[in-house]
């Protein structure tokens, strides 16, 4: 039996129980049958959660984009595998071959080598989704070079924390970018950056909204010519299976980001199996992750799953509301799109738009319908259903996060009966556990609990680039022998999960993770703030909406309190990045606090969302005054 393609329910439930009873076998089998690899392992998988240490596929070696591209060239060399839909309808969309990928991606492994890159260098890429930027990523896994791509909607300093700490030698952007009817200099932002980055030697400018910019001389260089002139043949590089492919930085709920490392064979099985089976794919669909590259679900789910199947891949360059919040359809319509993958946020604002700028498009093509980066909410999945999926295409609610590298809990569409709200079972190969508050496991079902993975998958990140220890302390402290999600699930009667939400102090707002140290930390910086704190509460399109609470530190502080407002979202959108700035911020006089000083977020909490029926025992208070204070005052 050939366990790559789950067709039904008998059979999920088969080849999952072989899975977990035989974990070695069954990921063996998957790595043996699918991939191509330039020497087989010695020892499918070492693992030890205390250290913590994992190795899958040790002594393996290989190359990533081999078996992304090059091997499909024999089969599908004339097949599209990325299809560019650019941000201007009106523009051609540009359809890139597995041949035609194939040259550029070596063109530019050419490139960065001529500029003196070579295996185990980080290369920053940022760019906008444009073509160059998928090349970019291939390019360096061609040569062994550690990408590590950063958002195009990060601010300056944002970018240049990311920069320092994995310390890149090279920047890879463009002149800029579209967004919707905006163009963004992305290029003066790299600029901006690069004043704090000295480990950074060269800068490669991709062409696209064709800008006079700044060229700093020996360090800046124009993509295009160097690509002319490069040769289209470039060996790939012969990786270690554990050897570091990439690293995504994600907000952690104190300090810095946290720069998780995915290293290459493990990732590369279990993105591709989790995307076969999570969608369904078929030879000639065609498939759309409408994510940015900048985020996991694009790494895995845009670029290495679906190219590592031979799939058709859409990148989008623009936005859902451009020209008109009909785009989406109109991109499925276009392309007859047959896997449509999305963040409910997105659905949300989609749904608050006028029935007509759905039914006008042809989405008859549609078979799968994905959700990612936060719970969805049960009136967003009807919506999602009814009128996208006219009830015939299943919702994939698809439960992971960058930590994990690929999909942990989900419905296999066609053969896990679905249910809103609920991610229903674990993927094949995955063990998730609800743990209650004194570390002990909940077993059976009807539970409610933190939810841990107690066994390692082919693609969770091994380490945080530069610190072994926070890795430790953030994923594998609180439970013994558990990886610890941060987020809280409950289990309903027959299995089934739902995630409840985070549990820490990050809030997913757009389905973007935000840790709130940093945005506090940011916030205390303006010179009239003595003090902060943030809380999410709901927002009916973002999910989540950021609630800052603010001291000043002259009460009689007499400028406007709009005017502090938009200083304070300004610095934010410098330190961080627009997509971090507070919808709402009250000025008070104190923040409620334990006697040791630590802000009791829980009350803020319950006061943003408006539900201050009960707030528990305040007595143990520091300042149990303030409480009404804010309260009275709140926004
Ligand atoms: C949340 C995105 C509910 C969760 C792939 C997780 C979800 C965090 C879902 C990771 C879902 C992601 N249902 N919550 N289907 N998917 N999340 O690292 O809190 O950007 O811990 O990875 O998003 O976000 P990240």
């Amino acid at each position: 039996m050939s366990n790559y393609h789950i067709k039904h329910l008998e059979e999920y439930y088969q080849v999952y129980r072989k899975s977990v009873r035989a974990p070695e076998n069954f990921w063996e089998e998957v790595a043996e049958e699918h991939f191509l690899w330039q020497k087989k392992w010695d020892n499918v998988l070492s693992w030890d959660f205390s250290k913590p240490e994992v190795k899958w596929f040790e002594g393996a070696q290989l190359n990533i984009t081999e078996n992304c591209i090059d091997r499909h060239l024999a089969t599908r060399g004339d097949k599209t595998a990325i299809l560019f839909e650019p941000n201007d309808p009106k523009d051609d969309a540009e359809h890139i071959t597995y041949n035609q990928l194939h040259q550029r991606v070596n063109q530019f492994a050419n490139v960065l080598k001529d500029q003196g890159i070579k295996k185990g260098d980080r290369v920053c890429v940022y760019l906008p989704m444009i073509p160059e930027l998928a090349i970019a990523v291939l390019a360096c896994a061609r040569i062994g070079a550690i990408h590590s791509v950063v958002f195009a909607g990060f601010s300056a300093t944002a970018l240049s924390t990311r920069i320092n700490d994995s310390d890149c030698k090279m920047v890879i952007t463009s002149d800029g970018s579209y967004r919707g009817a905006k163009t963004i200099d992305l290029k003066g932002i790299v600029d901006e950056a690069l004043k704090e980055c000295a480990c950074v030697e060269t800068v490669l400018v991709a062409k696209r909204i064709h800008s006079d910019i700044d060229m700093k001389s020996g360090r800046d260089k124009w993509l295009q010519p160097l690509l002319d002139t490069a040769s289209t043949d470039c060996k790939a590089e012969l990786m270690n299976a554990e050897d570091p492919l990439f690293i995504l930085y994600t907000s952690g709920s104190t300090g810095q980001p946290k720069g998780m490392v995915h290293t290459t064979a493990g990732y590369m099985v279990y993105t591709a199996y989790s995307f076969k089976n999570a969608f369904q794919y078929k030879e000639d669909d065609v498939y759309w992750c409408t994510a940015d590259i900048g985020w996991i679900t694009g790494h895995s789910y845009i670029v290495y799953g679906p190219l590592a199947n031979g799939a058709t891949t859409i990148m989008f360059e623009g936005v859902p509301s451009y020209p008109d919040f009909g785009r989406f359809w109109e991109i499925v319509e276009k392309h007859k799109v047959n896997q449509f993958y999305t963040a409910p946020t997105a659905i949300r604002a989609l749904a608050k738009q006028g029935l007509e700028l759905v039914e006008k498009y042809d989405l008859s093509t549609l078979k799968v319908l994905g959700s990612v980066g936060e719970p969805i909410n049960e009136e967003a999945w009807h919506w999602y259903n009814d009128n996208v999926g006219k009830k015939k295409s299943p919702i994939v609610d698809t439960w992971w996060q960058t930590e994990t590298g690929g999909i942990m809990i989900t419905p296999i569409p066609f053969v896990t009966p679905t249910k809103p709200t609920y991610a229903t079972l674990p993927f094949i190969g995955i063990q998730p556990a609800l743990m209650d508050e004194n570390g002990k496991e909940l077993k059976g079902n009807q539970v409610d609990g933190r939810l841990c993975i107690k066994f390692p998958w082919p693609s969770m990140a091994r380490t945080i680039w530069g610190n072994h220890q926070r890795y430790k302390d953030t994923y594998f402290s609180a439970y013994e022998n558990k990886y610890f999600t941060g987020d809280g699930a409950l289990r309903d009667e027959v299995g089934y999960y739902r995630i409840t939400g985070r549990v820490d102090d990050v809030i997913i707002v757009s389905g973007h993770n935000l840790g709130t140290a940093p945005i506090e930390d940011a916030i205390n910086e303006h010179p009239a703030v003595a003090e902060s704190a943030i809380v999410g509460f709901p927002h009916d399109v973002k999910g989540n909406a950021l609630y800052g609470y603010v001291i000043l530190k002259d009460v009689g502080e007499t400028r406007v309190h709009d005017n502090l407002r938009k200083e304070i979202n300004q610095i934010i959108t410098e330190h961080i990045g627009p997509i971090a700035k507070l919808d709402k911020i009250q000025f008070t006089q104190g923040l409620p606090k334990t006697r040791s000083g630590k802000i009791m977020r829980r009350i803020l909490r319950k006061i943003a969302h408006k539900d201050t029926s009960n707030l528990g025992d305040t007595s143990t208070l520091l300042n149990p005054e303030v409480v009404q204070d804010i309260m009275d005052n709140a926004l």
